[in-house]
């Protein structure tokens, strides 16, 4: 029986955000805004985001024994996630400093912290969890060896959804666990070893898509912005167009997305219909500042 439509395995960090008129260059200083402190993280995120829309989720992350934690498990409980996987302790809060220019992009360095003591263990004493749940999700900013061991933890017939970010070249076993492989044309180029070049193959994201199902993805999704999003499996690939918003702050717009994916191809909807939903979502998301406090509900979602 699956108690969860959606098992997130993934990181939680405060998000430190200023904006900014402009990202500083190389030795430059820049003023900004006041600071701001949000939940983030990508699996915090997408763990919200699901909830939030009204999908049964659970989250497995670590976050400290700090006030950031706090600040993290409040809001999964304030949405309605699970949280009696989330690990405590063992190493401070992951941190992301956050800059957002005035045209709602943003840029993100993380300080993986207590993300980076999530191990394979954790995994395998989450048992429970994994055997409940209809699809899980997971992202990079956890050991890829945590990644791993969630691959093997999934029980039969459980959907695996993986959003490579930050990028690494994938091990085979991941990438033919992935239905789909969630990403963006940056990271598409990295996982194909493109190192951020033209990518061979890879020019456009039909081009990258097809690479990334030869690598041995089950099926991709390749994320396009305002675009939309591309989705390809077996010999298809098809383009679903987003609805144009004002963007204020694109920050977990991503992850919202993914989340949205992972729980509507848990419902059984195919990769094109449920990514027509997930890029609702996505564009909700853009239209508020913040990442988890930007996420819609199912009734914003279909007011959009
Ligand atoms: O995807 C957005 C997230 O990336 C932020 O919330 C930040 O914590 C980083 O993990």
């Amino acid at each position: 029986m699956n108690d969860y439509d959606l098992l997130v395995v993934g990181s939680a960090n405060a998000d430190l955000v200023i904006g900014v008129e402009r990202r500083p260059a190389p030795g430059e200083t820049v003023l900004g805004s006041d600071l701001a402190v949000h939940p983030g993280g990508k699996g915090a995120n997408q763990a919200v985001a699901a909830a939030r829309l009204g999908a049964r989720t659970a989250l497995l992350a670590r976050v400290g024994d700090d006030a950031h934690g706090r600040l993290l498990l409040d809001s999964q409980r304030a949405a309605g996630v699970d949280t009696g996987g989330v690990r405590v302790g063992g190493a401070p809060t992951g941190v992301a400093l956050i800059t957002v220019d005035p045209s709602g992009d943003n840029s993100i360095v993380v300080s993986p912290g207590a993300n980076a003591r999530l191990t394979p263990e954790d995994i395998r004493d989450a048992a429970g969890l994994f055997a409940r749940a209809r699809v899980v999700s997971a992202q990079l900013e956890i050991p890829l060896e945590t990644v791993t061991e969630a691959v093997r933890a999934r029980a039969a017939g459980s959907r695996f959804v993986l959003n490579p970010s930050p990028p690494r070249p994938l091990p085979a076993e991941v990438l033919a666990a992935c239905d789909p492989l969630v990403l963006n044309e940056h990271e598409a180029r990295f996982v194909l070893g493109d190192g951020g070049g033209d990518g061979g193959d890879g020019k456009d994201p039909e081009g990258r898509a097809r690479a990334l199902l030869a690598l041995g993805a089950r099926s991709v999704v390749v994320t396009l912005g305002a675009e939309g999003a591309l989705v390809a499996e077996g010999g298809t690939a098809v383009r679903v167009p987003s609805p144009r918003v004002g963007a204020v702050d694109t920050t977990g717009a991503g992850d919202a997305f993914t989340a949205a994916l992972a729980w509507r191809l848990g419902l059984g909807e195919d990769l094109a219909t449920a990514a027509a939903f997930a890029v609702r979502v996505g564009a909700a998301a853009v239209t508020k500042e913040g990442a988890q406090a930007s996420f819609p509900t199912a009734g914003e979602v279909a007011a959009l």
